[in-house]
């Protein structure tokens, strides 16, 4: 009976933790996803010049910042293969990078027209392929046919 009681209770132990990594890495994606969106709508931006848009979509971007550094916070989850292990190696490194993509993000606040927000869209998008570079584990090809 106790021992029944016990596997009951590892099994919900083990249960909350499979579905919390799946939480955080869908967490995780949808940060990314968000990035995604954010960059196409600021790039329409560029020809088509608004400045309360680009502050829309400028905090949306600084506020993603704080939440990748948040996501992949020391002794959050490293189950995601796409995630690298240098993420919680090199922590600080890490923290740097979201920080300073969160800086770049709300530098855009304060661009005037579409050619500013083009200069600043780049060094913007400059960080997510740093960042990809340093702590991204690209996805295995797809096997050949
Ligand atoms: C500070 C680090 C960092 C920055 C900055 C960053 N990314 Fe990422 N990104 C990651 C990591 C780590 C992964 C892999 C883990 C994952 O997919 O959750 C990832 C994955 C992704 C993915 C795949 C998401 C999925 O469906 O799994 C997309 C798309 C993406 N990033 C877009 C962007 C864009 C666009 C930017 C810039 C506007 C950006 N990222 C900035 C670290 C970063």
């Amino acid at each position: 009976m106790k021992r029944v009681a016990s596997a009951v209770l590892l099994f919900a132990v083990l249960g909350v933790a499979a579905a919390s990594a799946q939480d955080i890495n869908a967490d995780r994606a949808a940060v990314m996803r968000a990035n995604g969106a954010g960059v196409a709508a600021l790039r329409a931006l560029t020809t088509n010049f608004d400045a309360a848009a680009v502050k829309v979509q400028a905090a949306i971007l600084a506020g993603n910042g704080a939440k990748i550094a948040a996501l992949f916070a020391p002794g959050t989850d490293q189950t995601n293969p796409q995630a690298s292990p240098a993420i919680w190696t090199d922590a600080a490194g890490f923290k740097v990078a979201a920080d300073k993509f969160t800086a770049d993000a709300n530098a855009l606040m304060t661009v005037s027209d579409g050619a500013g927000l083009t200069a600043a869209l780049a060094t913007l998008q400059s960080n997510c392929a740093g960042c990809h570079k340093a702590y991204r584990v690209a996805a295995p090809p797809r096997p050949a046919p």
